[in-house]
């Protein structure tokens, strides 16, 4: 399944080192020269995507195909705009607060843009940039956080499987069993393949 839908992926999913620089959240943050990440290395982090067609989302096989296999029985729409977010101003703050959930956090952009940072084995922050026909998970247990970019819009499905729980466990939380799994299945990993390089 991880492996499906991935034609033309790059157009709507791009990633990159970001500077550390405190201004703006919603703009780029790119490293002088741009350090890029490939979608190999966000795999590496247990970040998987797919290229969907965002005009059909309603009869698209290819959802229903990805819905099925790893039941995300749950869906809806979450439109973001000072119209149509209820606490428009607490809302943008707190999804920008560093955080994990014990669940995937499950996003399928269908209109606009947003950015999406996650932390790497390093602790060095990747921006991954969402848009139009980009569906991304999130995996349990890592430390992320959201933003809109410049264009400031973004509608998005969330999806989740069975009941959603939403809840954001704002960084540190690493005593959570969701936490010690992520280290475990991800940064541990990671680290030893490092230390294997470096010899
Ligand atoms: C969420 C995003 C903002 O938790 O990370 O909904
Ligand atoms: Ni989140």
């Amino acid at each position: 399944m991880e492996n499906e839908f991935q034609e033309g992926k790059e157009e709507v999913i791009q990633a990159w080192y970001m500077d550390d620089n405190e201004e703006d959240q919603r703009l780029h943050h790119h490293c002088e020269p741009k350090q890029f990440v490939s979608i190999d290395r966000l795999a590496e982090l247990g970040v998987i995507s797919w290229r969907l067609n965002a005009d059909d989302y309603e009869n698209d096989d290819a959802l229903k195909k990805i819905r099925e296999a790893r039941d995300y029985t749950y869906m809806d729409i979450c439109d973001i705009c000072p119209e149509k977010l209820p606490n428009y101003d607490a809302k943008i703050k707190s999804f920008f607060e560093e955080h994990l959930h014990t669940d995937e956090e499950i996003r399928y952009c269908i209109a606009g843009s947003g950015y999406f940072d996650v932390r790497d084995e390093n602790e060095q922050w990747i921006r991954i940039s969402v848009k139009k026909g980009a569906m991304i998970v999130l995996p349990a247990g890592i430390y992320h956080r959201f933003t809109l970019d410049e264009n400031n819009y973004i509608k998005a499905l969330r999806l989740f499987v069975g009941e959603p729980v939403w809840t954001p466990y704002n960084r540190p939380h690493d005593h959570l069993p969701a936490r010690k799994w992520y280290v475990d299945a991800f940064v541990k990993k990671g680290t030893v393949g490092k230390a294997v390089e470096a010899v």
